[in-house]
């Protein structure tokens, strides 16, 4: 599919609408999974973690946009966007055919709550990611500021099957060997990337929800790192509303509290896109 973002009149010449970007790669992951690249718009600066609002124009020319976490650093020099696809998601169902030259809009307006600058100090930093929330992290695993702000990164990412951790997975593989964190970190660098996918509907090596396995303790036994706690532990969520609410309930079970940008604390939450 190639989207016409032109405006063509006869007596003007073609003009490009003000946020168009090209895509430049799509990558299919499962079914129900994407991930593409775009470029990047030259003024556009933004923290990792943050989202943009992005889209495609329906049938009569006018937007359809959604918030989407930027899932590249802040560095790279093109956007990086992990995505699902619902049928008959109003955006995701056409979104889902792009190619590499197609173009979408992009409103390069970069806000969000999952920021290092909402937290405060601390010595091992979490993510909790269920689904397609795993993608504002995968801007901040591959940010050099995490770990100059942290000992340790710990990544638990949760889907039901197996297919739906590659995205994840192949992200921490490649980073253990990223020259540029371990030229700035050492080839110790890889332990200080911990990771932990389960999933809850097929059986694999580690199994069950995040809530459930910090809860019992499993993660901290199979990790060997200590139980969760307010002084050294600060952590980011991102999943649907509902593992939200239960991942919150768990922190602060743990000590942790709710933080922002304008009053950093313990930890952070945003929402998926869906749908
Ligand atoms: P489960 O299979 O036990 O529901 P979904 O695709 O529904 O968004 O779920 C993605 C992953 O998040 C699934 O592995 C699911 O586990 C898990 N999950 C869904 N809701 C919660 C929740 N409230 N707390 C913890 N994990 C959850």
């Amino acid at each position: 599919m190639s989207l016409d973002l032109n405006v063509t009149q006869a007596d003007k010449p073609a003009k490009t609408l003000p946020d168009a970007q090209t895509v430049t790669a799509v990558r299919h992951w499962t079914d129900r999974l994407f991930s593409f690249r775009v470029t990047r718009p030259a003024s556009l600066r933004f923290r990792s973690g943050e989202f943009v609002m992005i889209g495609l124009p329906d049938d009569n020319g006018k937007p359809i946009l959604r918030a989407y976490s930027i899932a590249s650093p802040n560095w790279d020099d093109e956007l990086e966007f992990y995505s699902i696809k619902v049928p008959d998601g109003p955006l995701t169902s056409k979104l889902q055919h792009i190619k590499a030259g197609d173009q979408i809009i992009l409103r390069p307006k970069p806000v969000g709550t999952l920021v290092l600058d909402a937290l405060l100090p601390g010595k091992r930093l979490w993510f909790l990611a269920t689904g397609t929330g795993i993608a504002p992290f995968a801007s901040l695993m591959r940010d050099p500021e995490s770990y100059e702000r942290f000992d340790q990164i710990i990544m638990l990412h949760t889907c039901r099957l197996g297919a739906e951790l590659e995205y994840g997975r192949e992200l921490v593989a490649d980073l253990r060997h990223d020259p540029l964190l371990t030229e700035l970190y050492g080839e110790g660098f890889a332990n200080r990337l911990l990771y932990y996918p389960t999933t809850t509907r097929e059986s694999s090596p580690q199994m069950g929800r995040i809530t459930d396995n910090l809860l019992s303790g499993k993660v901290f036994e199979d990790l060997g790192v200590p139980a969760m706690n307010p002084a050294e532990d600060r952590a980011m969520v991102c999943g649907s509303l509902e593992f939200n609410i239960d991942a919150k309930k768990v922190l602060e079970g743990f000590g942790l509290a709710e933080g922002a940008n304008s009053a950093p604390r313990e930890f952070v939450v945003e929402k998926a896109f869906v749908g």
